[in-house]
């Protein structure tokens, strides 16, 4: 059933009686139809470019020295990637960039998705803003086609939140884990935790090379967190720890961290990222993840990896999952 909220400024928290009245409305029967494969939105790359500089791995001059050819070799790196995820079991949502929003290559950053609700990103940079009404309008697409998407919701104004990027949904402790301090701004974590009703927890980045929370922590199928400690607070550090088993923490080096390593798409046991070293595909091999390593430098010049370049569509709590299998 679709509904829009749009334009329309509220506080989620006041909004989530009628998000919950609304439970019953999404269409999860409609889905037993459809295979359960993983369902992922990318962007087309024509559009993609470094041209302005809102990370420290942004470096616009390098680009300009061979936009043809970084331009040409971010086309493949693409190809391989969308090759690669759907190797790993993905089916694929591509939609069209827009000339003069290079970063939409990063739909991660777009929104935040689960059970069939999407709470739309509010960019902290002007040069993403007008990434917004965009990605709204392909929500909306979403939404007619009546697959994956029930409803779109807009945050409160100066409300920052930078989507998936910022906000992890941890299919295996059922909470999200959210961002904030670079990007996102603390509250998003309580509007993400009202609008769906889950558990969030808010960690703070304190370095701006690990701007967004998807290029420091990646919550595994199995319960594991792959995470690099520096990129956070003491008392973020803390809070990881007491949710997360000693065992089931492993940790990034510098190098994995900087080679956008843990910015990685799970699907399964299987885990699509930059290029690696092999001590890390070894690391992660032992815990039973097989590794599918795809060059994305291009994309790397922007600050952003694998899992930046993926929206995934079908999150599901394990509430929705249970109501899915009883229609089918
Ligand atoms: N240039 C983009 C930015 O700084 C990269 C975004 C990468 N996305 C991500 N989810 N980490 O916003």
């Amino acid at each position: 059933m679709a509904h829009f909220v749009n334009n329309a400024y509220f506080s989620l928290e006041a909004l989530w009686p009628t998000v919950r009245l609304a439970w019953h409305r999404r269409s999860f029967g409609g889905e037993a139809t459809v295979p359960s494969k993983p369902l992922l939105l990318l962007t087309d790359p024509t559009h993609f470019e470094v041209s302005y500089t809102i990370n420290p791995w942004m470096r616009p001059y390098a680009w300009a020295e061979n936009p043809v050819g970084h331009l040409a070799a971010a086309r493949r790196s693409f190809q391989s990637l969308a090759a690669a995820l759907t190797a790993a079991g993905a089916r694929l949502e591509i939609m069209p960039g827009v000339a003069g929003l290079p970063d939409m290559v990063f739909p991660a950053n777009a929104a935040v998705v689960l059970d069939r609700l999407a709470l739309l990103a509010r960019f902290r940079h002007p040069e993403r803003r007008g990434e917004e009404k965009h990605f709204l309008e392909h929500f909306r697409v979403l939404i007619e086609r009546g697959l994956v998407l029930d409803e779109v919701v807009q945050l409160p104004p100066n409300c920052f939140q930078e989507g998936a990027g910022d906000c992890i949904w941890d299919v295996a402790r059922g909470r999200f884990w959210a961002g904030y301090g670079q990007r996102s701004t603390r509250q998003a974590a309580v509007e993400v935790s009202a609008f769906f009703g889950r558990e969030t927890t808010a960690l703070e980045l304190v370095s701006p090379r690990f701007y967004h929370l998807d290029v420091c922590f990646c919550p595994l199928s199995g319960g594991e967190i792959f995470y690099y400690p520096p990129a956070f607070s003491a008392a973020s550090l803390a809070k990881i720890r007491e949710v997360v088993a000693r065992e089931d923490l492993i940790e990034a080096t510098d190098e994995d961290a900087a080679r956008f390593n843990v910015n990685a798409v799970n699907i399964n046991d299987r885990l699509v990222m930059a290029s690696a070293s092999p001590d890390l595909v070894a690391r992660l091999a032992e815990r039973g993840y097989r590794v599918s390593q795809v060059d994305l430098l291009p994309f790397i010049m922007s600050g952003g990896g694998a899992y930046c370049m993926a929206l995934r569509l079908d999150n599901r709590s394990a509430e929705a999952s249970a109501l899915l299998r009883a229609a089918e």
